[in-house]
This record gives structure tokens, C-alpha cells and sequence, in this order.
């Protein structure tokens, strides 16, 4: 039976075992997937270990995407671009290859799950940290009118923006630049969250139509779609649906099926009261 696994440190509370056993049930595929804590300053001997023992794959999670772009032996383009790798496949001389599938989960989320035009609209992206990287050339590459990148530290944002300005209309500033701004799709990408927080915000940033994805997710509603609903969003989405789709191009990647992401979706979500 082929092994994979995700690693992460900490990974105690990761949906990716449940999410892929289900995929694998879905698909009649015979894999085994677990969770892996790997030490801080053992992420590459983890990987070493593993493939050592007949693992075919990994999916890399905080704090190990950067480590995981360091050792992948090949990169995909878009791992190149996210200068981040979530996803490891084990080729058959075993050299590793480092793919990005977070973008393309949100995405995918977005436009087939959600049903949100991204073409000729005007996109707010918040926080500029290695999770936002990770999805800026996806959404790029949809056509919006603009996307602004707005984070707490605007440096941090300008140089995104510098970084993908190949790649589409994208600006970058810090939380005072949203001032005047109308977004049709504002994703939260900061992990303000975890702290049950988010970024000051003017009022009226939301377009009349606008709605908001919060690249996180929890059991509850986050902070930041709580402020959403405040502000009367004409749609809101957590991270839900993008984890899921980021698990189903891994799961294609490794073993050439796309399973069907709707189904499980619906398992997870929680049931609100
Ligand atoms: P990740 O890889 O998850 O993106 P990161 O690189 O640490 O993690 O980035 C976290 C992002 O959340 C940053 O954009 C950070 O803003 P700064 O660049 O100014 O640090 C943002 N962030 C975290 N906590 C925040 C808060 N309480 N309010 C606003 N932004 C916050």
C-alpha cells in the first residue's frame, strides 16, 4: 500500500488524514495517509526518514512550506512563483518534486464551489505574508480590473506587488492605502485570526456587491467574517472549501485521479446551530 503523509509542527489538530481518506474511499485508490510532527529543526531528516521507509508523498504544512521549497529537488512554476511548497511527490529515481497548490485551491474554491466572478473586478487581498505569496499568480491569472495587497507592515505589500507586477494590475500598501477603496472580493490572507482579531479596516471598503473569503477556517465564525456580516457582504466563505481543494490537486498530483471535492466538503463542514 502506498504511504503519504503530512507534516507539520503542530499537527495534532490537521484535517488532511480525514480529508484524503476520504478521497481515497471515494476513488478506490490503496493509500495510507497520517499526520507527522516533525521536529523544528528536523524537517528535512523527517522527509529523509520517510522516503527512506517507502513514503510516496507529503503535504507541508506552518512552519515547513519555505524549508519544504529549499529541499524539493524540482519545482513546479507556480511553487517557484509562491516561493513556497505545500505539496512533495516522490519520483521514481526518487528525486522530490515541490508543487504549490494552495493558490489554485482558493481559486478553485472561489469560482466552482462559490460561483465568484474574479474577472473584471476589483480585488483586496489583506496580509502579505508567505500564505498570501502562495495565491497571488492564481488569482492573477483570472483577469481581475486590480488587486491591492493591504498588510499591517506596507513595505511588506509594496514588495509584493513589485514581485507579481508581471503577472497583473497589483498594488500594494499598508491598511490606511484601502481608504477610498471599493472591493467586489476581499480575502483575508492575515493570521490575525488567531488571535481572533483583524486588521482595521474602513467601513465602507466593501462594494455594494462585495463579498468576503477568509483563507482561515475554524469551527465557528472567524473574526474577520464576523466583520463581514456586520458590514452587510453580499456573500462570505471561510477556508474550508480551499483546504479541500488544495488536498485534491495533492491528491491528483500523486495519484492521477481527481476525486470529487464537493461530497467532502459537506462532510466537514461543521453543522451551525
Ligand atoms: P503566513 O505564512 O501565514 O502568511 P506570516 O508570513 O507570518 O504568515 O504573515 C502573517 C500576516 O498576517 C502578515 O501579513 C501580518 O502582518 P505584518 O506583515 O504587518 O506582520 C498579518 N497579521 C498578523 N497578525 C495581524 C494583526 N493582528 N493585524 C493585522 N495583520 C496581522
Amino acid at each position: 500500500m502506498d504511504k503519504y503523509a503530512v507534516i507539520g509542527h503542530p499537527i495534532g489538530h490537521s484535517k488532511s488524514p480525514r480529508i484524503h481518506a476520504l478521497f481515497a474511499e471515494q476513488t478506490g485508490q490503496d493509500m495510507a495517509y497520517e499526520a507527522v510532527l516533525a521536529p523544528l529543526d528536523g524537517f528535512a531528516d523527517t522527509v529523509c526518514r520517510l522516503v527512506g521507509e517507502g513514503y510516496r508523498g507529503f503535504n507541508v504544512t506552518v512552519p515547513f512550506k519555505g524549508e519544504a521549497f529549499e529541499l524539493a529537488d524540482a519545482l513546479t512554476d507556480r511553487a517557484r512563483r509562491a516561493g513556497a511548497v505545500n505539496t512533495l511527490k516522490v519520483q521514481a529515481d526518487g528525486a522530490l518534486l515541490g508543487e504549490n497548490t494552495d493558490g489554485v485551491g482558493l481559486v478553485t474554491d472561489l469560482v466552482n464551489n462559490l460561483g465568484v466572478a474574479i474577472a473584471g473586478r476589483d480585488l483586496v487581498v489583506l496580509g502579505a505574508g508567505g500564505a498570501v505569496r502562495g495565491v497571488l499568480a492564481p488569482l492573477l491569472a483570472l483577469g481581475p480590473a486590480s488587486l491591492h495587497i493591504a498588510n499591517r507592515t506596507g513595505a511588506r505589500a509594496e514588495q509584493l506587488a513589485q514581485d507579481f507586477a508581471d503577472l497583473g494590475p497589483v498594488t500594494g500598501g499598508d491598511l490606511d492605502s484601502l481608504k477610498g477603496r471599493q472591493a467586489h472580493v476581499l480575502i483575508n490572507g492575515t493570521s490575525a485570526g488567531l488571535d481572533d482579531e483583524v486588521p482595521a479596516l474602513p467601513d465602507d471598503l466593501l462594494h455594494v456587491d462585495g463579498g468576503c473569503y477568509d483563507m482561515m477556517y475554524g469551527d465557528r465564525p472567524t473574526a474577520f467574517l464576523r466583520w463581514a456580516a456586520a458590514h452587510d457582504a453580499a456573500w462570505t466563505a471561510d477556508g474550508l472549501g480551499m483546504l479541500v481543494e488544495q488536498a485534491a490537486e495533492s491528491f491528483a498530483l500523486w495519484r492521477g485521479v481527481r476525486p470529487q471535492t464537493g461530497p467532502v466538503i459537506r462532510t466537514l463542514r461543521p453543522v451551525q446551530p
